[in-house]
């Protein structure tokens, strides 16, 4: 299905500097000129398009305890070689060979729809501001099988509340780059692309909604879904949407593209659910990534465990008919 073109015409777009304080970026390349004639251009050059380089040291955040789980997280190596991320090929193995020269710097991310502060925010606008912090979540794919991720984000919420979002904004939208040329899964139609995710205002603004930037204390890497994703740790793993460069708030439910792919398979709202099957399989039980071969599956807990947190947001719906 073709979708609509979103994009935001140029007369809607506010210029970022209006909102956001743009000198500690320059004082920091100001120093760096200074320090070492070409070497510190050649360095500001670099820095200046790379946030992540700029903010590195911030990746090494604070573990948030109250909203982390107790379980030990998977390896580094687990969390950043079995992963799904189509855009890179269909293989759990295929994105950590394939997204290796992914170009993540510049970044860009177009803020649109209802709200009053919109444009095209650079990385560096969107995350200096930002107090980053550690959780420890489960992420339990729809594919059943669960892994215990540390990542480093920031809450959602606060990256809203930036953009005023106005009161017919019903739900978030949110878009992967569209590119080709880098990334090679999108040449085969597997899906719609780009990707496209959404949530509900009350599930985006929920405290453990969270935007990634990191995991286990470093950079995020490309196959995790670079430089910026989405992580709700209640929800089947395919509302993670990664790599972002458009974020819309709108008044229509938008459609997912798990639920174009398949509407009988996949739904909007995608919440763990050990009692609602998949068409095709269970949803009972999980296997977390990492144990052995034989260890027994693990029954599968309602909102991925965070039913205390999150079962108010469903209050009176039917979940079977909502999945
Ligand atoms: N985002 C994009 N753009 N493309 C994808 O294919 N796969 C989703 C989600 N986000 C996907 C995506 C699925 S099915 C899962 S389970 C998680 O990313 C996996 O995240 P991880 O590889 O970091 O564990």
């Amino acid at each position: 299905m073709k979708r609509p073109d979103n994009r935001i015409r140029p007369s809607e777009i506010t210029p970022p500097e209006v909102y956001f304080d743009r000198r500690q970026m320059m004082a920091l390349g100001l120093a760096s000129l200074a320090a070492g004639g070409i070497a510190g251009r050649r360095a500001l050059a670099a820095e200046a398009g790379n946030a992540s380089t700029i903010l590195a040291a911030r990746y090494k955040a604070a573990r948030n305890t109250k909203l982390s789980i107790a379980s030990t997280p998977n390896t580094y190596e687990a969390i950043t070689t079995y992963n799904n991320f189509y855009e890179f090929g269909t293989d759990k193995s295929d994105p950590s060979q394939n997204a290796r020269e992914f170009r993540t710097t510049p970044w860009n991310v177009e803020i649109g729809g209802e709200c009053e502060v919109k444009g095209s925010f650079t990385l560096e606008d969107i995350l200096k501001p930002v107090t980053f912090e550690e959780r420890v979540y489960r992420l339990r794919c729809v594919e059943a099988w669960s892994m215990v991720i540390p990542w480093v984000g920031f809450p959602l919420a606060d990256l809203i509340k930036r953009f005023k979002p106005t009161s017919k904004a019903k739900h978030v939208e949110f878009t992967t780059l569209l590119d080709r040329q880098q990334m090679p899964g999108q040449r085969y139609r597997v899906l719609d692309w780009p990707y496209v995710e959404g949530l509900r205002m009350d599930e985006a603004m929920h405290p453990l909604t969270f935007m990634v930037v990191g995991v286990y204390g470093r950079i995020l890497p490309n196959q995790n879904g670079a430089p910026l994703r989405l992580v709700t740790p209640w929800k089947y793993g395919f509302k993670n949407i990664k790599s972002i460069v458009r974020i819309r708030f709108v008044e229509k439910q938008p459609l997912n593209s798990w639920q174009v792919a398949a509407p009988n398979e996949y739904g909007y709202y995608a919440n763990v659910n050990p009692k609602v099957d998949h068409p095709r399989w269970s949803q009972a039980t999980e296997r977390r990534i990492g144990g052995s071969l034989f260890a027994q599956r693990s029954a599968t807990e309602m909102f991925n465990g965070y039913a205390e947190q999150v079962a108010s947001l469903y209050a009176g719906m039917d979940l079977t008919r909502n999945f």
